[in-house]
Formats: C-alpha cells, structure tokens, sequence
C-alpha cells in the first residue's frame, strides 16, 4: 500500500499530461510560458482569487508577501508551533522573529486565544502572559503579521483570528499550504479574506505538480504587483532594470501544464477524499483508544492527511508496519523544540498542546484512489491493537 499514491492519478490523467507537457515542448517557452498565465486564470476562478501568482514553491508563495510587507529584523510574526517548518522558516529568513503559539487540541490549527495573549506579550513585554523567544539583545519586538496554518486540510479558524489580527494592526497570511480546496462557511481556501494566501504543489499535496510549485493568492491589486517584481529578482519596467531585492520564484511552465491537467479532476478528487475520510471515520468509530480527525461545522477538508492520536503510538504504527501500512509522522517536534531554535529558550511546559500531539499523532496513508480493501486492513490493524 503506498501512502500517497501517484501513480494511481497519473493512470487517470496520463493522456492529458502528456498532452499538454508535448504542447510546451513544441512552443518551447519554458520560463512564464502561456501555461502560467492560464494556470493563474484558472485558480483564481477556482478559489475566488482577485490576483493569483504562481511561483517555485509554497515556501516562495510565503516568502513573497513578507518580503513585500518589508517584515525583517525586529518584526514579530505569530506563527503555530505545529506544522511544518516552513511556515517559520520564511520568518527567520526574512530576519524576522517567529513567535510560537499554541494550537488547537482538536482542529491542531492556531489556537485564537493564545494568538491573543502572544500579541499583548510582545506588546507589553510581560512574558507571564504568554512565552516569548528569549532575545540575546534584549530588544522588544514589534507585531506585525500571523501566519495560521490550514494543518491537515482544515482551515484555521479565520472568523476569530482576523479581527484579532486587524485590532493589533496585523497582516493576515495564510498558509493553506496543505488545504487548497478546503472550504470555510462556503469560502475556498486562498479567498478566506485574509491579506495573502500562499499554497504548495509539492507532488504529495491536495493538488500537486511534478515537482516543487506554489502560488501566492490576493486581493490587493498593489501588493499583487511589487510581488510579481519580487518573483523575477525585483524586476522594474523590464528584466535588466531591478528596482528591488527579489528572489527568481518563477514557476517552471511545464509544471503549470501538468497542473492544469490534475485541474480538471481536482474537483471530483476531493470529493473521492470525502469519501476515503468517511469510510475511515465509520471504519475507525468504534476504536475507543483512537482520537480521529473532526472537521468543525461550516468546513470541509481537503484532506491533505488523515491524522490520528493514541497514546500508545508505537504500537499503532507497528500493527500497521506488520501489515506493510506505510504511515508518517507529522510532526515528531513541534517547532520551538527544533534545533534552530534552541536559543529561544522554550521548554515542553511552554506548549502543552503540541508537546503532546507531537507524542501521539500518526497519519496512515490517504489519497482520492484508496481502495475500500485498503481502508478495512488498515482499520483492522489499529483495531487490532486500540480497540
Ligand atoms: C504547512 C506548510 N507550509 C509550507 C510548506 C512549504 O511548501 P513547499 O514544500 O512547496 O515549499 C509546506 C510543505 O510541506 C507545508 O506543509
């Protein structure tokens, strides 16, 4: 059983890949072919998207709008410390500081609560509210953006974090990295009303390419614009005349082709991840020792993992490995306990919510093809071991 299986799609849209990757080779444009002007066309009409900018990666789609912001040293940007390290790593890039809080023990998306005492924290300095990176120089940072996580394909819950956000003169970035095509009260991911929305189409993803891409979502006609200069080396009038530090983000045309294929069953696809998510949940309702994924009311998933708790872990996953169940864990160390940044200072106390799903959590395979054979063996596994 794979975990993610690719080959499974590419079986069903082969011919139209291949179709449309022969159109490139005979035009032969591959930088910012007519394929990325489509693709960027054709997401925004999907998510409901003023501007759509496609680029290299989700990470670039992250770093783009910080880097538009002008968000560098001495900035605070409020980040979850349980996802992947992306999402803060564009933050440390830029100069800036993560500051880590909290998530949800059930949507594991950024807890709204903590976000607000992590903003009055850095604002008045009074780490009794909320923990704050130990600072070498001692210098008091200044709020200004929040980067919630769509983690697993569940939108984080905007509805409270945006006015929170806007109160304290912060910038909204969503990272739907892992949930484009979720929905939100009837919104799709990208066009949920934050500042910017930045996804990835790595090749595991809900909607994946053939290697690294990502876009950058607005609605902010300006912010649209510096972006598309900060994604060619912060190109002016024309390509030689640079009018500021940019990065080469750009979007190879081929995989904008071999997106605009799997666009075309992106739809019926997550509806198939409904399907596979509900066998499982009906499947697994009865395991007592298992805490399975719960989609709040007015949302729908796009089922980027189907993540699960039990305390006893190691045994789940063994059960499974026994049955050559691929599974993964995402994510073994919450992000304050990475290496990196160890000289933040925080302890295990600090983030009681990750702390523990970071023991607990394991993802068993997922993806729009799995068979009814393969949910019943992996739900027997784990039966077998948390009844
Ligand atoms: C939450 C999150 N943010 C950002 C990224 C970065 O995306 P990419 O790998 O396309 O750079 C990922 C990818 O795994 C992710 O899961």
């Amino acid at each position: 059983m794979q975990f993610v299986d690719l080959n499974a799609q590419f079986l069903r849209v082969e011919q139209e890949v291949r179709n449309r990757i022969d159109a490139v080779l005979r035009h032969g444009k591959y930088i910012m072919g007519p394929e990325i002007g489509q693709l960027e066309s054709e997401l925004s009409t999907f998510c409901g998207a003023g501007h759509t900018l496609t680029c290299a990666s989700g990470t670039d789609a992250l770093l783009l709008p910080l880097l538009a912001w002008g968000i560098g040293p001495g900035d605070a940007v409020f980040v979850p410390n349980f996802t992947f390290f992306a999402t803060a790593e564009v933050v440390s890039l830029v100069g800036a500081t993560p500051v880590f809080v909290d998530v949800d023990p059930v949507t594991f998306c950024m807890d709204p609560e903590k976000l607000q005492a992590a903003i009055t924290a850095v604002v008045t300095g009074d780490v009794s509210l909320h923990p704050l990176p130990k600072m070498s120089s001692g210098q008091r940072l200044i709020p200004r953006a929040v980067i919630p996580v769509d983690l697993f394909g569940i939108a984080a819950p905007y509805e409270r974090i945006i006015p929170i956000a806007k109160s304290a003169g912060l910038y909204v970035l969503q990272d739907a990295a892992q949930s484009f095509g979720c929905e939100m009260n009837g919104r799709k991911a990208c066009a949920m009303g934050c500042d910017a929305a930045a996804t990835s189409f790595f090749p595991a993803k809900p909607l994946g390419c053939y290697g690294d891409g990502g876009a950058v979502f607005t609605d902010d006609s300006e912010l649209a614009d510096i972006m598309k200069s900060l994604r060619v080396h912060g190109k002016g009038a024309h390509k030689y005349d640079n009018v500021r530090i940019g990065i080469n983000g750009r979007m190879d045309t081929l995989q904008a082709a071999i997106l605009l294929a799997k666009l075309e069953v992106f739809s019926d696809e997550l509806e198939k991840r409904q399907s596979v998510a509900a066998s499982y949940s009906e499947r697994l309702a009865g395991c007592a020792a298992l805490t399975l994924p719960s989609v709040p009311a007015g949302r729908v998933s796009a089922w980027a993992q189907y993540s699960i708790l039990c305390s006893d872990r190691d045994a789940a996953v063994k059960a499974l490995a026994e049955r050559d169940v691929p599974t993964a864990i995402y994510y073994p160390t919450p992000l304050p306990f990475l290496t990196v940044y160890e000289p933040y200072g925080y302890s295990p106390e600090d983030f009681p919510v990750a702390s523990r799903l970071s023991k607990d959590i394991f993802s068993v395979p997922f993806h729009p093809y799995l068979s009814g054979d393969s949910i019943a063996i992996v739900a027997d596994a784990l039966a077998s071991v948390a009844p």
